[in-house]
């Protein structure tokens, strides 16, 4: 039993091992004075996959961007707790150094260069890298996506789904221990949802690549996801394993019953606070 709320370091996803990324209990600003994540915690083991769920405008791109030292060039900093990556801890240091320990961010939208080619946006993601394997490792994103390797024009002339796919795969040259995707599934059809969720999925399994999975739709997450958290206005208000957040009522009447935007807040829910005890 554990309860985020009150026990910050006792997360769900904790285990006994220690884990690849732990966010100990963060507020981020905007601006000097918009506060944001206000006392935020979650633990990412070490080759799980993870789900950030929530509405929008709960924090969970925020939550992202302080992790991968995005937050800088929007104005935006850690102004209490701490992130530890492998070990470390990683608030406050430049994004490009955080690539360089291991961490991609796959940002919202998809931002692929679209007057570049599928394989020039694939040769900008191994940027970080002085190997010599990056032709072998374009053919392992092109033996995920097979699609990309047929489609051999500008990435901007991509369906959403294969600029998606180009994002993740760009993502994967990297090399990194760890990928953060905010909302791959957006403006994605629920066939295509399902079929990039399969091979995140495949990806995780085969690379050992820890992923935090950040989603709206938390129907797809959580059918990836070993454990999730659910976030609301800055902060964890539920967390635990994949199948029991499938199996709350609250989550099922507010997440996955397609109450879309009309759905109320967590906690005005008289039952939410008895409830959450048990997960
Ligand atoms: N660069 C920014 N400057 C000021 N406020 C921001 C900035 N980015 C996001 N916010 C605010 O932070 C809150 C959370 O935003 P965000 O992290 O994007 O949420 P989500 O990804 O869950 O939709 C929102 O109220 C949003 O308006
Ligand atoms: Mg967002």
């Amino acid at each position: 039993m554990t309860d985020t709320l009150e026990n910050p370091r006792m997360s769900a996803a904790a285990g006994t091992a220690a884990p690849l990324l732990s966010v100990r209990n963060i507020e981020v600003v905007y601006d000097d004075v918009i506060l944001v994540l206000r006392g935020l915690s979650l633990d990412v083991p070490k080759g799980a996959i993870v789900a950030l769920l929530g509405a929008n405008g709960a924090g969970k791109s925020t939550t992202l961007k302080a992790i991968s030292g995005l937050l800088k060039t929007e104005d935006g900093a850690v102004t209490r707790g701490e992130i530890m990556f492998d070990g470390a801890r990683i608030d406050g240091i430049d994004p490009e150094k955080i690539v360089r320990r291991g961490i991609f961010q796959v940002m919202e939208g998809r931002r692929i260069v679209s007057d570049m080619t599928s394989l020039e946006n694939l040769k900008l993601g191994a940027f970080t890298r002085s190997d010599r394997d990056v032709n072998r490792d374009i053919e392992m994103v092109f033996n995920y996506f097979p699609r990309l390797k047929e489609r051999t024009g500008l990435a901007g002339y991509l369906s959403g789904g294969e600029q998606q796919m180009l994002a993740i795969g760009r993502a994967l040259m990297a090399r990194p221990k760890m990928i953060l995707m905010d909302e791959p599934s957006m403006g994605l059809s629920p066939l295509l949802v399902k079929e990039v969720f399969a091979i995140i999925k495949e990806i995780n399994r085969d690379l050992g690549v820890t992923i935090l999975l950040v989603e709206q739709n938390a129907r797809a997450a959580l059918s990836v996801a070993s454990h999730g958290y659910i976030m609301e206005q800055g902060k964890v208000v539920l967390d635990g394993t994949a199948d029991s957040l499938r199996d709350n009522e609250d989550v099922k009447e507010f997440y996955l019953g397609g109450a879309g935007d009309q759905r109320k807040s967590f906690k005005n829910l008289k039952s939410f606070k008895r409830r959450k005890r048990w997960l």
